[in-house]
């Protein structure tokens, strides 16, 4: 008992001196304090708005803030659209299934009509991730505001994404290379405890997986033909990436245990075993999970941001100005 306290107070402690660093050398807290206040209880209110209507669409906000953040920074570059001489991020034959675009639009036209050119389409989109992740039952947290607009959205960038036939020493690599420790790389892939994945993301698991196996070996047989099933009905149908697809909790990470993860991805985190203690500890404690998490989006949000003369503030989130 009085232990937990101690660990509470430690994990608090950390939080506001984490907060206490960034504020000097980042971003800021309360960044739109006096030049927008409403900013922040606006995109709240639409992103509950919307996420009423359709709660599967608080997946699409979480991973379309990441994909921002791995490419050119988190710099609401994934949110223009293509132009005539120049194809987008967003429009990548990957084609990344983002969604959600519309719930930033709304946010961005309203907080536009109050408080014209100061708000930031990439702090609009960090905003409604985080809330969308509270939305859903997970955590809620601070985050540091100011980050700029960039210009650059190309669609040939987009192979810095991270593919779901990667293994766990790719994936240790590809986010070292953002400077995320392994711990961070397993509680990050927890957002995948929201949404859903197309069956062309885990298909190759299920035949010719290798020169020794026909299926991924590391996949429940039970779990591998309901896959089957949701194939047969074509390449473009999703199925939930965990249990319950709408709530954040840590069902990803016990479903990892059951060798019942969706990606090949996923489940490499259990196979290998730098990751696997990892995964172990957040499937047993949902509360270190979250707690770590919030910490890993706060540093997510922070990659590359552009700052003052970096940047611009987009008036329409689509295009640059
Ligand atoms: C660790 C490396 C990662 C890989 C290989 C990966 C890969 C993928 C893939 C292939 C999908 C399914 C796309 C589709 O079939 O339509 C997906 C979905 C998703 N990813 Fe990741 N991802 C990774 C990390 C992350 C991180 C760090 C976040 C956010 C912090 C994230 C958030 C999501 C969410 C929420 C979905 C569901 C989207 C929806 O239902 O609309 N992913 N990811
Ligand atoms: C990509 O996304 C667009 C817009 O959401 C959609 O119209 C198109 O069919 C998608 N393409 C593929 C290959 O899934
Ligand atoms: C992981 O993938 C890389 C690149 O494809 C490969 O060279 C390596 O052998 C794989 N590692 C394991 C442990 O499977």
């Amino acid at each position: 008992m009085i232990a937990s306290y101690v660990v509470k107070l430690l994990m608090l402690i950390e939080v506001l001196m984490s907060g206490a660093r960034l504020h000097v050398d980042a971003l800021s807290m309360g960044y739109y304090d006096m030049s927008c206040p409403i900013a922040e209880p606006i995109v709240r209110d639409v992103v509950d708005q919307a996420l009423r209507q359709d709660p599967t669409l608080a997946a699409g906000l979480l991973r379309m803030h990441f994909h921002d953040c791995f490419i050119q920074g988190c710099d609401g570059s994934v949110l223009i659209d293509s132009t005539r001489d120049s194809t987008a991020e967003k429009d990548s034959p990957a084609n990344l299934s983002l969604r959600g675009y519309e719930i930033i639009d709304q946010a961005k036209q309203m907080i536009e009509d109050q408080c014209p050119g100061v708000v930031s389409c990439a702090d609009i989109l960090a905003l409604a991730a985080r809330d969308a992740v509270f939305f859903s039952g997970g955590p809620f947290y601070d985050i540091p505001q100011g980050r700029m607009d960039g210009s650059r959205s190309k669609i040939e960038d987009t192979i810095n994404l991270p593919a779901p036939t990667l293994n766990t020493t790719a994936l240790i690599k590809m986010f070292g290379q953002h400077g995320f420790n392994i711990e961070e790389l397993v509680v990050l892939s927890g957002a995948h405890t929201l949404g859903a994945a197309r069956c062309s993301s885990f298909k190759h698991r299920l035949s010719n997986f290798d020169s020794t196996h026909d299926v991924d070996p590391n996949l429940d047989s039970n779990f591998a033909k309901s896959m089957s099933r949701t194939c047969s009905q074509g390449d473009n149908t999703p199925m939930p990436l965990d249990p319950t697809r709408n709530s954040f909790d840590n069902a990803y990470f016990n479903a990892l245990q059951r060798r019942m993860g969706l990606l090949f991805s996923d489940q490499s985190l259990f196979a290998d075993p730098q990751t696997r203690r990892f995964v172990n500890a957040f499937a047993m404690n949902q509360a270190m999970f979250f707690f770590n998490f919030q910490q890993a989006m706060v540093k997510m949000g922070l990659l590359d941001v552009k700052e003052g003369d970096e940047g611009e503030i987009r008036l329409d989130c689509r295009k640059v100005n």
